[in-house]
């Protein structure tokens, strides 16, 4: 007796594999995230994140045209201040680590590529919160709009084409959007960090940043369990005027960026961050994994799950395998 269908005729030869793919990643989907450290003199390589460094207000530039030059679509950038204080007004400032960082790639790269910049507190501040914090010592989410809005004016002044809220404050994509609108910024945009959870995996980021956090992000970002909660904050981020709204993290999310493309109509992004970064590395490290294999088959599977942008740590390394 022989089976009448045979699945594995479609699988015979890479040609016939190639014809029948049902997912790609191009490389102008992928989105490098970059730190640039107030003060260097030197890139500094990040310990848990081998392979990517904070950078020099220069090796910042030089990296950014190489990494365009590769084929990826656009840069997320995150500043590393020299000093902190309660309200994080380095976020704000123009001559702030980030603002002046933005500044140099835009004028560097003009509109070849696609600037973003992380719009969170966090590394500003020398309390870690992604806010400013009340009298008892929480995370005052109005008080925080205020500043994100101010934020938002800086970065897009400085010369980002999408910016991206990273605290999961309520409302802040509608206060970003409503500032930015006042001050005639109609066409800058918002990457939001629409489903961010509160992960484990986010510890090498915080070394890279040299968060000053001690305890948790429990009270904004999410619970790892939900999922009808995701999406009440995509629904939400939509309603406020979002352009793209983002998943994070994305491996052990997958279910979500699924849940999420099937209710958006806008572009969904989906952040593979640090802690997914480090553990393959650490594994390649060992001889443990082959890199560009288990690279690439995290991205097909972040894009078959539903994303249309990705962002990773390995961007310009697969936009050169990709091309
Ligand atoms: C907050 C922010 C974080 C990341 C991106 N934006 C850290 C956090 O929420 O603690 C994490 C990115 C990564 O782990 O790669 N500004």
């Amino acid at each position: 007796m022989f089976p009448s269908h045979r699945p594995r005729r479609l699988r015979t030869t890479a040609a016939m594999r190639g014809l029948v793919g049902e997912t790609e990643v191009r490389p102008n989907q992928l989105v490098l995230p970059m730190f640039v450290k107030e003060g260097a003199t030197e890139p500094v390589p990040i310990a848990t994140m081998p392979g990517v460094v904070q950078h020099t207000r220069d090796s910042l530039r030089k990296a950014a045209v190489e990494a365009v030059r590769s084929g990826v679509g656009g840069l997320m950038l995150f500043g590393v201040p020299r000093t902190r204080d309660a309200v994080g007004s380095g976020g704000i400032d123009p001559n702030g680590v980030l603002n002046v960082a933005l500044r140099d790639l835009r004028a560097e790269l003009g509109d070849e590529t696609v600037l973003m910049s992380d719009l969170c507190l966090d590394e500003f501040t020398d309390h870690g919160h992604c806010g400013v914090l009340d009298h008892d010592g929480n995370v005052d989410n109005d008080a925080t709009l205020r500043v994100y809005g101010e934020m938002a004016l800086a970065q897009s002044e400085a010369g980002a084409h999408l910016l991206g809220p990273s605290g999961m404050m309520d409302g802040q994509v509608g206060a970003i959007r409503e500032a930015l609108d006042r001050a005639g910024h109609t066409s800058t945009g918002i990457l939001a960090y629409s489903a961010k959870y509160s992960s484990a995996f986010y510890g090498p980021f915080r070394d890279a940043v040299e968060s000053q956090l001690t305890g948790d992000r429990k009270t904004y970002q999410q619970d790892p369990g939900n999922v009808r909660e995701a999406l009440r904050e995509v629904r939400l981020d939509l309603d406020e005027g979002a352009d793209v709204v983002m998943v994070k993290p994305a491996m052990l999310y997958l279910d979500v960026i699924r849940a999420v493309a099937e209710i958006s109509d806008v572009p969904v992004a989906a952040y593979q961050i640090s802690g997914e970064y480090a553990m393959i590395e650490a594994a390649v490290a060992g001889g443990w994994l082959d890199r560009r294999a288990a690279v690439l088959e995290t991205l097909t599977a972040i894009r078959r799950a539903g994303a249309d942008i990705m962002l990773t740590y390995w961007a310009v390394e697969a936009a050169g395998w990709l091309r």
